[in-house]
């Protein structure tokens, strides 16, 4: 069996349907349920007995002892994270205590674990750790796309502790000789992505009849990956991967942000027509732009493509397109996360 951290948020719920999906092999889910968690994602999973949901912390070294003595996992996936750059300009604290301390923690104790494992069963085991293109810093126009041994220049308190995060990692495997496998992905986009990232805000907004945010000028560039695409990235890095290795994931789609609102709104005009027959681009708004905000994200894939023969199955415009259909089908799903705290959030960040 395998346990993963973080299964109740956008990325981990969908490895861990995915998983359930198709491998018959039990997953242990450790999440903590923060206002990103939600149990809604997983419901398909009730009845399915492959899957085990414990709520707590990754940095509570008692639980996770108790739960990897308890499953004896054969890997951990570590998707646990504090992962929204704009909460994390409002509040760095959580970002640290999570992103660093709590996997300085999860490693700990996976740690003692691996030590004393049999050697057959020490050989085999994995820890992989899901990681952001955002730890290399922010591209200019014609620079090349990061690669694996672009240099750390994280910019926000997320990426600096997601940076942190990786550098434990890493230090793990060099120093104790853990077996970690890390993986750099970009923007991931697609079915339960929480509504305060720019394309389920978009998507939710439109429908509502309310602004469309673009931060400053709206010409930051994202390289956008399908979920889904991301989830098959790292159950071939799990199965495959070379110890100690990064791998850069990417889908090879370099937007800039307005291009992909006016995307969301052609989709949306044609698939849900606004009452009054305008397109919802008309609700695009410039707002100020984010502090510190990191121009270009690029993503050089081609290591995990050549070592490892994976490659995205979505292009942006069939992922865009099933993501806009999921969201107009799940609308209750929607209305379920936009509740209470979400509406503070909003409050917070743009304002009335
Ligand atoms: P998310 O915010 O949607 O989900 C994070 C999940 O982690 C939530 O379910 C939350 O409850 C849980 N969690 C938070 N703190 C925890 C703790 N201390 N202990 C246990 N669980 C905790 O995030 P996401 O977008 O699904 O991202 C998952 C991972 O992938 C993160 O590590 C993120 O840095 C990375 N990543 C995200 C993207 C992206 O575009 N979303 C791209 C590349 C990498
Ligand atoms: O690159 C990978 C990263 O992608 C992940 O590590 C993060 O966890 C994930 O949240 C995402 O970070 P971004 O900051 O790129 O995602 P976000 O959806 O917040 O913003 C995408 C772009 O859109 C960014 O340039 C900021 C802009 N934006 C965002 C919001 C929420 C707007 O213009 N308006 C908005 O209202």
């Amino acid at each position: 069996m395998i346990l993963v951290t973080g299964g109740a948020g956008f990325i981990g719920s969908n490895f861990v349907l995915d998983w359930c999906a198709g491998a018959d092999e039990p997953v242990v889910n450790l999440d903590k349920l923060t206002y990103a968690g939600n149990l809604a994602n997983l419901a398909s999973l009730r009845d399915d007995p492959n899957h085990v949901f414990v709520q707590g912390d990754i940095g509570d070294v008692a639980l996770v002892r108790r739960l990897l003595a308890e499953h004896r996992p054969r890997a951990v996936v570590n998707f646990a994270a504090e992962s929204h750059v704009d909460r994390s300009i409002h509040g760095p604290e959580d970002f640290i205590q999570t992103n660093i301390v709590g996997t300085f923690h999860l490693l700990e104790a996976v740690r003692d674990y691996w030590g004393a494992l049999p050697d057959a069963e020490k050989a085999a085991f994995r820890f992989l750790h899901v990681s952001t293109d955002e730890v290399y810093g922010s591209l200019a126009k014609d620079d090349p796309a990061f690669s694996e041994t672009n240099r750390y220049e994280p910019n926000s308190p997320y990426s600096a502790s997601k940076a942190a995060s990786d550098h434990l990692v890493r230090a793990y495997h060099h120093t104790y000789g853990l077996p970690v496998l890390t993986t750099n992905c970009s923007n991931n986009y697609g079915p339960y992505h929480f509504p305060e990232k720019l394309i389920p805000l978009c998507i939710h907004n439109a429908l509502a009849g309310k602004p469309l945010p673009i931060y400053g000028d709206g010409q930051q560039i994202r390289d956008w990956l399908f979920v889904k695409d991301h989830c098959s990235a790292i159950r071939r890095v799990l199965d495959a991967g070379r110890l100690g290795e990064v791998y850069n994931v990417g889908g090879w789609n370099e937007k800039a942000n307005l291009d992909v609102v006016g995307t969301l709104c052609a989709i949306l005009d044609e698939l849900s027509p606004r009452a009054d027959g305008q397109s919802y681009k008309t609700q695009i708004t410039f707002v100020t732009d984010r502090p510190g905000h990191d121009r270009r994200y690029a993503i050089d894939a081609s290591k995990l493509e050549r070592e490892l023969g994976w490659k995205p199955a979505e292009t942006f415009e069939t992922g865009i397109r099933k993501t806009v259909q999921w969201y107009l089908d799940n609308q209750e799903w929607v209305a379920n996360v936009t509740s209470g705290n979400y509406r503070e959030w909003l409050g917070k960040q743009y304002g009335a």
